[in-house]
């Protein structure tokens, strides 16, 4: 390793739910495939670490096209938790992933407790996964995820048993689909949530008006990308007011700014989504604006940047 990358990493890292990551700068689930899909397009290594496509116990289909659609800023999805399947990621990916120095994170899906709880036990056989989280958000399938997370009761209900069959660290993912995400907050880390990743994307709809149709399969999907970031930035804000367990912010991040704007309003750590599918190597460039930011502004440690909101 180079000097410079050895001194950045003494900047940058920082610890969530007893894992060190070597730096703040993640991908978010879903916008990375299972990781390897990008080995030949940037250097996994520099990597804080990468969540994994949302796995349920078996393969999913998702849903039939047309799944996505770009809007100002931002782009519409309705996957529908396409995924090869816990089994397969555990038998297929994670043997190769082992050759790669960075965090893995296992996104979970299910359409019931009892599904997320089939995933972790089969998850909790893989060697060389880091923590889970927990995608109780996702706004494209019509039960589990999002029906799940929008209910501070469900969701501490999920948390409790998830963390009870989980040999790892659980994150939980918060949606961003509700009225109150402090009351959504409190309940996880109540229920025992090592962190809270969030958000997950907003419900959204995008019509063309010459054929009168909606523009994607399932009518509605979520919206991502920097047009959603003021709204992450200010729910990681009002969060990190009511817990004490570590966030890891997410929502259109497109630069170093942006993760620096999620760690000050609270975060701890980021994970960047939407840019990877235009700018591959976008994490990285986060990673290396960080580090000089961080001497520009002659902050000894990111972690001193963590919820450093001054007042106006
Ligand atoms: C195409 C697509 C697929 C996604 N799939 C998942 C998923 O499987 N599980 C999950 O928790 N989040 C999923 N997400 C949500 C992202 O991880 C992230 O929370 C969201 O896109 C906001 O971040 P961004 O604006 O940087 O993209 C997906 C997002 C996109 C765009």
């Amino acid at each position: 390793m180079s000097d410079r990358l050895a001194t950045d990493e003494a900047l940058l890292s920082v610890e969530i739910a007893g894992i060190k990551f070597k730096n703040p700068v993640l991908t978010a689930s879903g916008t990375f495939g299972y990781g390897l899909e990008f080995a030949n397009l940037i250097d996994l290594n520099r990597l804080g670490g990468f969540c994994s496509k949302g796995l349920s116990p078996r393969p999913m289909k998702g849903n039939p096209p047309p799944r996505i659609v770009e809007t100002y800023g931002a782009m519409i999805n309705a996957i529908g938790l396409q995924n090869i399947g816990a089994r397969a990621f555990v038998l297929e990916k994670l043997p190769k992933l082992k050759d790669y120095n960075t965090r893995v994170i296992a996104n979970v899906f299910g359409y019931s407790i009892q599904d997320y709880v089939e995933a972790i036990e089969i998850l909790n056989d893989g060697e060389g996964i880091d923590a889970y989280e927990l995608n109780i958000s996702c706004p494209n399938v019509k039960e589990g995820g999002i029906v799940i997370g929008s209910s501070p009761k469900s969701s501490a209900e999920v948390t409790e048993v998830v963390k009870t069959a989980a040999k790892r660290p659980v994150i939980v993912k918060l949606s961003p689909n509700v009225t109150d995400i402090k009351e959504l907050a409190r309940a996880v880390e109540s229920a025992g949530a090592d962190a809270i990743s969030m958000i997950n994307t907003l419900v959204a709809m995008s019509i063309d008006v010459y054929t009168r149709r909606p523009r994607i399969a399932n009518v509605t999907g979520g919206l991502s990308g920097p047009a959603i970031k003021p709204i992450a930035v200010r729910m990681v804000y009002e969060a990190k007011q009511v817990v004490s367990i570590p966030i890891i912010g997410i929502g259109g991040i497109a630069n170093w700014m942006d993760a620096a704007e999620f760690l000050i309003a609270g975060a701890s750590a980021v994970q960047i989504g939407t840019a990877n599918y235009y700018d591959p190597h976008c994490c990285i460039k986060v990673i290396d604006g960080l580090a000089t930011y961080c001497r520009e502004q002659k902050v000894g440690s990111i972690v001193d940047l963590v919820n450093s909101l001054q007042s106006v």
